[in-house]
């Protein structure tokens, strides 16, 4: 049997999570993080049970990264969250202003907690709106106040030996919705879409819909034959990540051909190399799909340049002034 008990004090929540015989505990991280106008800790921030993110997984999220303390690719990253709360028809809650002066406090009160400065961590900053708290109705509540949550941590990469050897991967059908344009909290199929790569104990989940490649649970799937590079076309079938536009960008420089269009099943089987990319894995080769070597079943030449030529642009990032470090006063 499984049982979840959530156990409140006044400082903390701890997690207990008993499955058979086997009971862990956890605590959440006392990150600090914010949540509709305050700053507090991860474990003291509540919100609503009739919360809509809550009941109904109404709300959209963003995940950005910040090297060295300057967010990166933070504009298209705005871009892209304008975009979803528009298609969940929300207002967007806070200027854009607001936004970059969140992230640079949250950084800093990150950075403050560990006793390291800004300037020499590297961190991923999580960001949810949600409808906000209602009466249970499916129905779009005319008037409702969005819970705007946020919350930084330090930003976990690939390990040396993923990027020197690339990952594993299986394949899937996607039996996502239709909507997978929109980066929503409804994300119970990304949650099995990841977990068939965990329980065959490899790093991500290759989907495909009617043989189409689409993306991965978390991640863009791109493919590379005979010194080009394809990715599928952007629609409302995958999430286009913040990576789209970065390698349009890094191939023009490196002179790469890119080429998005649908990318059949058998095309990603012969590809010479595959790779996924995201704000965290950044690009990350695919050596192993489905238990069968990808090419030469090494990390590949496109990736090698793809990857230098990233370093080079959040190196240039990191270069430009940033507004604010400091935490503004509560
Ligand atoms: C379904 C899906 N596709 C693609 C991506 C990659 O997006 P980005 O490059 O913005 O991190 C993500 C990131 O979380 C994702 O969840």
């Amino acid at each position: 049997m499984l049982v979840d008990l959530t156990v409140l004090t006044h400082q903390r929540v701890t997690r207990l999570h008993c499955d058979g015989d086997n009971l862990t505990m956890y605590d959440l991280p006392p990150l600090p993080c914010y949540l509709n106008g305050e700053f507090t800790l991860l474990p003291d921030a509540k919100i609503s049970v009739m919360d809509r993110g809550f009941i109904f997984g109404d709300g959209v999220y963003e995940a950005v990264p910040v090297y060295l303390g300057r967010p990166f690719r933070f504009a298209q990253h705005m871009q892209r969250l304008a975009r979803s709360l528009a298609e969940l028809r929300l207002p967007n809650p806070l200027t854009g202003d607001q936004w970059q002066q969140l992230v640079a406090d949250l950084s800093a009160r990150y950075a403050q907690s560990v006793g390291a400065d800004p300037q020499s961590l590297d961190q991923l900053v999580y960001i949810q709106i949600t409808r906000g708290v209602a009466m249970r109705d499916h129905a779009m509540p005319a008037q409702c106040t969005p819970t705007v949550f946020a919350v930084s941590n330090r930003l976990s990469a690939p390990s040396p030996l993923q990027r020197s050897e690339g990952v594993a991967c299986v394949s899937a059908d996607d039996f996502r919705w239709e909507k997978a344009h929109i980066k929503s909290t409804s994300l119970l199929g990304a949650v099995f879409a990841r977990q068939i790569s965990v329980d065959a104990g490899v790093v991500e989940t290759v989907m495909f819909r009617d043989n189409y490649l689409s993306e991965a649970a978390s991640s863009n799937v791109w493919v590379v034959k005979d010194g080009v590079l394809m990715g599928p076309p952007r629609d409302n079938l995958k999430l286009e990540g913040i990576r789209y536009g970065l390698i349009e960008e890094l191939c023009q420089a490196l002179g790469l051909t890119l080429k998005l269009r649908p990318i059949h099943r058998d095309e990603v089987a012969r590809a010479d190399e595959l790779l996924l990319s995201s704000a965290t894995k950044e690009v990350l080769p695919i050596t192993v799909l489905d238990d069968k070597p990808v090419g030469g079943g090494k990390p590949g030449p496109v990736y090698h340049a793809l990857y230098a030529a990233y370093q080079a642009a959040k190196a240039q990032g990191v270069a430009q002034p940033v507004a604010t470090f400091a935490p503004t006063s509560d």
